[in-house]
């Protein structure tokens, strides 16, 4: 039974968020105009390689919700957090047109779609409309599903996070096309990443001659039939968004049975090991970015399910994983360590920001953290 002191729950998450807006500003301030990726040894400034650019809309992203907090409370520190937040976004824009990555949703969402939502500028709303068009180029016509930016026969479980921005712009626009399209990967994704259980497989391979979907593979789970937990993450959180845009109680379906996956085989904590059946020695390396990811989906799938307490469950899970979070893994303790969340893992085969802070688990903490303090 998990329990509860609403207050102390408060004042744990608002410490957590004080701390992670010390721990931007020292960011910005030690290296400015700088949009990290992971850490190496806690130091968010070095030479390690990117493997791909999908990170930018993140550390901005953190900008937007300390803005509004800070607007809403009617701190001092709003205008410098407005400033701030314009100032990351901006030089995100050309991307709007970037085809190289299958991310777009990831860099809009957590930026322009923020910033639109406080100014109704129209000038924001047309690059958010670009950048879904732009990701539904993507599009397996045979396959049916936007391709990952690995190869045209690949698709990710991934891109369910970002597939929101195409779903936004069908619905903005009315453009029945790329309604379908977005309709279609989800569906896709579906049938051939979501296993019986609720596991997930990270990439799919498919036969660019026939549309045939071929088999389950991995780049940064342990194994191609294997669980590699943020995967399982974006997509709890990724269907959820589809439901919410599409009203497709299928995605619904599919989010709570990776939601269940998540809580029947995570440890007591709410934290899982960086993927669900590597070796238990190798399990014991613990992935907190998927814990935050999760944790946020779960508040945004709560107020959506038709039973109330499955709803209560839910939201009570994700509860007591940010209280985890703060409790063990947070930096506070470290004054050498420039991140906010220990124990992140970008890449473990590429030996990429393993056991470090990654901007990613850093947004959707702060993300999740936002969103329980306003419902508690
Ligand atoms: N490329 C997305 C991730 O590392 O989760």
């Amino acid at each position: 039974m998990i329990q509860f002191d609403l207050e102390t729950d408060r004042k744990l998450f608002e410490s957590a968020l004080d701390f992670a807006e010390k721990q931007v500003r020292s960011l910005i301030e030690r290296h400015p105009d700088f949009y990290p990726m992971y850490t190496m040894n806690g130091r968010w400034k070095h030479e390690g390689p990117a493997w791909t650019h999908w990170c930018d809309g993140f550390l901005p992203g953190m900008m937007w919700i300390f803005y509004r907090r800070a607007l809403n409370a009617g701190a001092p520190n709003a205008d410098f957090w407005f400033e701030q937040a314009v100032r990351y976004t901006k030089p995100l824009e050309p991307r709007q047109h970037d085809r190289d990555v299958h991310d777009l949703g990831f860099i809009f969402l957590s930026t322009y779609y923020r910033w639109y939502r406080l100014t109704k500028d129209p000038a924001l709303h047309e690059v958010l409309i670009q950048a879904g068009r732009t990701l539904a180029m993507r599009f397996n016509e045979k396959g049916g599903y936007l391709r990952s930016f690995v190869a045209e026969n690949s698709l990710f479980i991934d891109i369910m996070m970002n597939v929101g921005i195409i779903f936004y712009a069908a619905r903005e626009t009315g453009d029945k096309k790329l309604r379908d399209i977005a309709l279609r990967h989800c569906l896709t994704t579906r049938r051939t990443l979501v296993r019986g259980d609720g596991s997930t497989a990270h990439e799919g391979i498919f036969d660019l001659e026939t549309g045939e979907f071929l088999r389950q593979s991995t780049h940064q789970g342990y194994r191609g039939d294997s669980c590699w937990s943020r995967g399982l993450a974006w997509s709890l959180y990724g269907f959820t968004t589809c439901y919410e845009y599409s009203g497709d109680p299928r995605f619904l379906e599919t989010a709570e049975k990776c939601t269940d996956y998540y809580i029947t085989h995570t440890g007591k904590d709410g934290v899982p090991p960086w993927d669900y059946q590597a070796p238990p020695e190798s399990r014991k390396l613990l992935d907190t970015s998927a814990a935050a990811i999760a944790a946020s989906g779960m508040l945004r799938l709560c107020r959506l399910l038709p039973d109330p307490v499955k709803g209560h469950f839910y939201w009570s899970t994700a509860i007591h994983i940010l209280r985890s979070l703060c409790e063990k893994h947070l930096a506070k303790d470290d004054p050498e360590w420039e991140g906010v969340l220990k124990g992140g893992v970008y890449h473990i085969h590429k030996n990429l920001g393993v056991g470090e802070s990654v901007m990613w688990g850093e947004y959707f903490f702060v993300e999740a953290l936002d969103n329980a303090l306003r419902q508690l």
